[in-house]
């Protein structure tokens, strides 16, 4: 892999300043503005609109309008009126399908916040608009440091044939996370959400087991087949805890096993082996072990990825770079591990009440499964599900096959007590593996 990092002032000197706009200015993207201003005090990037509903509020535009950049409530109307070469999307989930084809439809380069959309058909669709490539996924942790010394190590056979990918970690949401009226939902306001640990916040660690599995410095791979079994703790639409074990056509596997739903967190944990060796991502991040020893990171992977993530889009959308650091192709075997586990799942399954435990109050207010920590350890340990690790709420599901993997119906895959046919999951999926 060439090196992801270009000297700010080879760049400055490369190109113009990148005329951006910003969709979604408060969340995530407040944090966006902060690496924004850093690339706009570098000379690379002008800040030149923005939209969201909030600047409605005269208050709210204050401080954009006093550095001249132009507020608009709806981001259509920001398109419409503003010149402009790039559009960064920080606006909820269910809103990314109909944005990115906007931005498209006026040859826009975007870079567009993680997951890039819920279904299959819906990415499909996108990577047949975006022909030339012009849209780049905001999966920031393949750009940190570790995950790319990984990569290296494995591609220069470190570790022997690839063998398996483990993944462990529990974040855990409590009240005020389920505030935002998208959170913790399959679908709203119509559009899909499909929000969860595999799917949302913790979606990077699945990207990164594709990203990892590929074959070339750049290339993320695409599973053949999954199985998973998806959880239901909190009384919310969606699924807060999953498990899920895969293949590539190689024969190496992966597993994951991801949750909101312990008290105490349990950081993320990627575990790579092969025939010669193995190495250990651990504490979120912040730690690469192998046999050789562990090599401490002094921050989490998130400050260096995000910065190195912002300028590699920007780079892209300037010319300078000839691919994003994650494409909407490169997102197919996130969008087929996530989208046939809820298939192979047959809908989300409801853990009873005997089985939890509430801990806080008000908008610390959470859940827990008391043993899932040793769960989570057992499944990285052992490469095995929920059920098979004995857990007495656990419901074993079957393997599907993803090669044929074309749709995924939210509404019918929402509960498991609906339970598929046969000739559903066929209608999905090419059929059981
Ligand atoms: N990369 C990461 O590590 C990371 C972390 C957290 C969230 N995210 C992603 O960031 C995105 C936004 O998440 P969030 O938590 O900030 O959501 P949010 O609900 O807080 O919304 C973000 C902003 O979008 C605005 N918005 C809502 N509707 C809009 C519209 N029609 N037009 C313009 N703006 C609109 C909201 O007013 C808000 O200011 C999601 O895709 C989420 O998954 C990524």
């Amino acid at each position: 892999m060439q090196g992801f990092h270009i000297d700010s002032s080879d760049a400055r000197r490369a190109y113009p300043p990148v005329r951006l706009a910003l969709i979604g200015v408060g969340g995530m993207g407040a944090y966006h503005l902060n690496f924004i201003r850093e690339l706009e005090e570098q000379g690379l990037v002008k800040l030149a609109a923005v939209a969201d509903p909030l600047l409605a509020a005269r208050s709210a535009r204050e401080d954009f309008e006093s550095r001249g950049v132009h507020c608009h409530s709806d981001y259509r109307d920001m398109l419409d009126r503003n010149e402009l070469d790039a559009v960064q999307i920080a606006a909820p989930i269910s809103l990314h399908f109909a944005m990115v084809k906007d931005c498209l439809a006026r040859r826009l380069f975007v870079n567009l916040e993680k997951p890039p959309v819920p279904l299959i058909q819906q990415l499909n669709e996108l990577i047949r608009l975006d022909r030339t490539i012009r849209v780049s996924v905001g999966f920031q942790h393949i750009c940190s440091p570790q995950i790319h010394a990984l990569k290296r190590w494995i591609l220069a056979g470190k570790l022997g044939v690839l063998r398996e990918i483990r993944i462990a970690g529990s974040w855990p949401r409590t009240s005020d996370y389920y505030a935002r009226p998208w959170s913790g939902r399959m679908a709203f306001a119509g559009e899909p959400v499909y929000d969860g640990p595999a799917t949302n916040a913790m979606a990077h660690l699945i990207h990164n087991v594709m990203f990892l599995a590929g074959d070339q410095s750049e290339s993320f791979a695409r599973p053949w087949d999954i199985q998973a079994e998806l959880y239901r703790v909190r009384p919310i639409e969606s699924y807060d805890l999953v498990c899920l074990r895969g293949s590539f056509v190689s024969g190496m596997s992966f597993t994951a096993s991801l949750s909101h739903v312990t008290e105490k967190a349990v950081p993320f944990c990627v575990e790579v082996s092969g025939s010669e060796d193995w190495v250990r991502i651990g504490n979120d991040g912040k730690t690469v072990e192998s046999s050789s020893g562990i090599h401490e990171f002094p921050d989490a992977p998130d400050l260096n990825a995000f910065s190195a993530y912002h300028r590699q889009f920007i780079e892209f959308a300037a010319g300078v770079r000839s691919r994003p650091p994650s494409t909407l192709q490169d997102c197919l075997g996130f969008i087929m591990a996530t989208n046939g586990a809820l298939v192979s799942s047959g809908g989300i399954h409801d853990i009873p009440s005997e089985f939890t435990r509430i801990y806080g109050m008000g908008g610390d207010m959470g859940y827990d499964v008391p043993g899932l920590t040793d769960l989570l350890e057992g499944s990285l340990r052992e490469g095995r599900l929920f059920s098979e690790l004995g857990a007495p709420w656990a419901v074993s599901t079957g393997r599907v096959r993803l090669a044929e993997l074309r749709t995924l119906d939210l509404e019918a895959l929402m509960n498991a007590d609906r339970a598929l046919t046969e000739e559903v999951v066929a209608d999905q999926i090419g059929g059981r593996a």
